[in-house]
């Protein structure tokens, strides 16, 4: 049966560590997939997850299974740090956690929910948008639509195409919105243009889904929920698909939650109770590590104020090669103005390369980034910036 089969091609992010890995050159530099690495190149394990691991070993009783939807207190504190302690929305109990593996595993998980009840619905995503977001939703059977976002010649946010195109969506359609850093462009709206989206999406009876994956790597961690909280008016009903990859470096941990908000405490557990036959269809139950590292870390003030302390420094240095990269871009001759660089948000520049110029980079230099352009700048250290930042130049020079 097998044998007519066609080979699929490379995932457009995984794919290229595994081309990276393969690749034999010892110069080679690897920007692709969004992980973040200290200036030595490594991906560290933070200290308040090795504390909080430590402790779990000691104190853990059992590897039974968890519930479907995971743990409630992990729940409890997704919903917190989502929404703030004294939101509305976590006292009157109508937002419910599902934990799920990684925020990929809660926009599939969400997808066959949309996909199941309301088989009519479309959903639109941002163009451009993280490259596996179409493959998800599509996977579902859901009908994919896009609104313009970028734009690629001011290299900002086109907020009058996107709020044209959003005018114009059927009732009941869903919008998926990137709550912060958005990937892969790393340009948000403002607060301003937040709030005029909420009102448009409500007025139009839209579902808003929010893809959550960098809270803290954007302006902070309050400051990154604020354009979703504008949502979270009395009455509405949003999804939120978060994730503690990056934020807590939980990569391989799987660890990701899917957060559903309903009109009343009432809408939102019948909707959960469909949920979870989407769950237990799909992986059944999640896996408990993870989870379980973030609720220790997070219900322990200590080793909370730790994992802050831990954040704020990678976002620093982070922050710190977005200027670096744009001064040695500069000094090696660079005529482009690159310094709307230092003006995106999260882990990723769109740096404008052509997928001509990545291919290049990727042949010729070892360097490998994403086709749309997509640089992982988590990824630049001291001592890959003067190599990529000569590639880059060199490429540009044609
Ligand atoms: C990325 O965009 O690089 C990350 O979200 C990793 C992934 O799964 O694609």
């Amino acid at each position: 049966m097998f044998d007519h089969l066609e080979m699929a091609p490379p995932d457009s992010i995984l794919g290229l560590t595994e081309a990276f890995k393969n690749d034999p050159r010892t110069n080679k530099i690897n920007l692709g997939v969004g992980v973040y690495k200290d200036d030595n190149n490594d991906t560290p394990v933070l200290a308040c997850v090795k504390r909080a691991e430590e402790r779990l070993l000691r104190e853990e009783k059992t590897k039974s299974y968890l519930a479907i939807p995971g743990s409630a207190e992990y729940g409890a504190v997704v919903r917190e740090l989502l929404f703030g302690v004294h939101h509305e929305i976590v006292q009157s109990k109508r937002a419910v956690t599902a934990q799920t593996p990684g925020g990929t595993g809660g926009l599939r998980v969400a997808a066959d929910f949309i996909h199941k009840l309301f088989p009519k619905s479309a959903i639109w995503l941002s163009e451009p948008t993280w490259d596996n977001h179409k493959a998800i939703f599509k996977a579902a059977g859901i009908e994919v639509r896009t609104y313009p976002y970028y734009d690629y010649t001011h290299r900002s946010l086109a907020f009058d195409s996107m709020v044209a195109a959003l005018e114009n969506t059927p009732e009941g359609d869903v919008v998926l919105l990137h709550a912060c850093c958005h990937n892969p462009s790393g340009m948000d709206p403002n607060l301003e243009q937040w709030a005029a989206l909420a009102v448009l999406v409500r007025e139009r009876g839209l579902l808003p889904i929010f893809d959550f994956a960098y809270q803290g790597l954007g302006d902070g961690l309050e400051e990154d929920a604020e354009g979703m909280r504008l949502f979270c008016t009395p009455g509405a009903e949003l999804l939120v698909c978060s994730s503690f990859s990056k934020n807590f470096g939980l990569y391989n941990e799987r660890v990701g939650a899917l957060t559903i908000v309903g009109a009343s405490a009432d809408a939102a557990d019948r909707a959960f109770s469909q949920m979870k036959i989407c769950i237990r269809t799909n992986y059944s139950n999640p896996p408990a590590h993870g989870g379980a590292v973030i609720t220790a870390v997070l219900r322990d003030a200590e080793l909370r104020a730790q994992w802050v302390q831990e954040l704020t420094e990678m976002c620093q240095r982070i922050n710190g090669m977005r200027r670096l990269f744009v001064e040695r871009l500069q000094a090696q001759g660079v005529k482009e103005d690159f310094s709307f660089i230092t003006r995106q948000k999260g882990m990723f520049s769109f740096s404008g390369l052509t997928l001509e110029q990545v291919t290049r980079l990727r042949e010729t230099h070892g360097i490998y980034i994403v086709g749309s352009g997509r640089i992982n700048v988590a990824g630049i250290t001291s001592a890959n910036i003067e190599p990529l930042c000569a590639a880059i130049a060199s490429v540009l020079r044609g």
